[in-house]
């Protein structure tokens, strides 16, 4: 129905950490290309596409490469990454997650995923959350990245409801941004001073109450 209240959730940052495999991967790689990165620089890296990680990980290392280096690059980088993922277990969904999925289950509110990663539902599968979600919009579906709403439409249009019925829980400035482009309400899970475009802001899934989840969907 379209008037239906709907949940589209961000991956990475919300619903497990992978942020930390990302990172692994993306340092090693600007080892052997003889820079260093820090945690700090690979905060740049959160929401963004893998090819677009790569631009800015040679701008910090001030390293130009041609495409075909390039296009390696990503594969290896990619193939450690996905060694990380295949270690993981559904000891490494988020705290809170489950809580608020039930929640949402218990109402028969849908949500979907909305994430910019390509190996999404790889991760989803690992951490046996595959199956809940009601649809999957992954790297492999959008053409525009975040801060570009067509993540978060593709994701109503999948739930058959309207962009306005959608609420999107995210962890990167990016996508609050796209959230509010698609005109959502927009949660942010994390700073409060670094997502200040949100709706609302929680420091962790943990701390979303029924209270608060039962005034929204009503
Ligand atoms: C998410 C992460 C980014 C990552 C992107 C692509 O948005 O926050 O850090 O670069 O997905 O992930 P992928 O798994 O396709 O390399
Ligand atoms: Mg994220």
């Amino acid at each position: 129905m379209k008037n239906e209240k709907a949940f589209i959730f961000d991956l990475d940052g919300v619903i497990v950490d992978t942020a930390k495999y990302h990172y692994l991967a993306w340092k090693n790689l600007a080892n052997s290309l003889g820079f260093d990165f820090t945690e700090e620089q690979n905060e740049q890296l959160k929401g963004v596409s893998r090819v677009k990680s790569l631009e800015i990980l040679l701008g910090v290392g001030k390293v130009n490469l041609s495409e075909e280096k390039k296009e390696a690059l990503l594969k290896e980088k990619n193939k450690e990454y996905l060694a990380y993922v295949n270690t993981m277990t559904s000891a490494e969904i988020l705290p809170g997650v489950n809580k608020l999925l039930q929640f949402l289950e218990a109402n028969k509110i849908k949500f979907a995923l909305g994430s910019a990663s390509k190996n999404a539902p790889l991760i989803l599968e690992k951490v046996g959350l595959l199956k809940r979600f009601h649809a999957i919009v992954d790297g492999n579906d959008v053409t525009k990245a975040k801060p570009d709403p067509e993540v978060f439409l593709i994701g109503a249009k999948k739930l058959n409801t309207a962009p306005e019925n959608c609420i999107v829980v995210e962890d990167a400035i990016a996508g609050i941004q796209a959230a509010n482009s698609a005109k959502m309400t927009s949660i942010g899970i994390g700073d409060k001073t670094v997502l200040s475009e949100a709706d609302y802001v929680f420091e962790s899934m943990n701390e979303i109450t029924s209270d608060f989840l039962q005034n929204l969907i009503n």
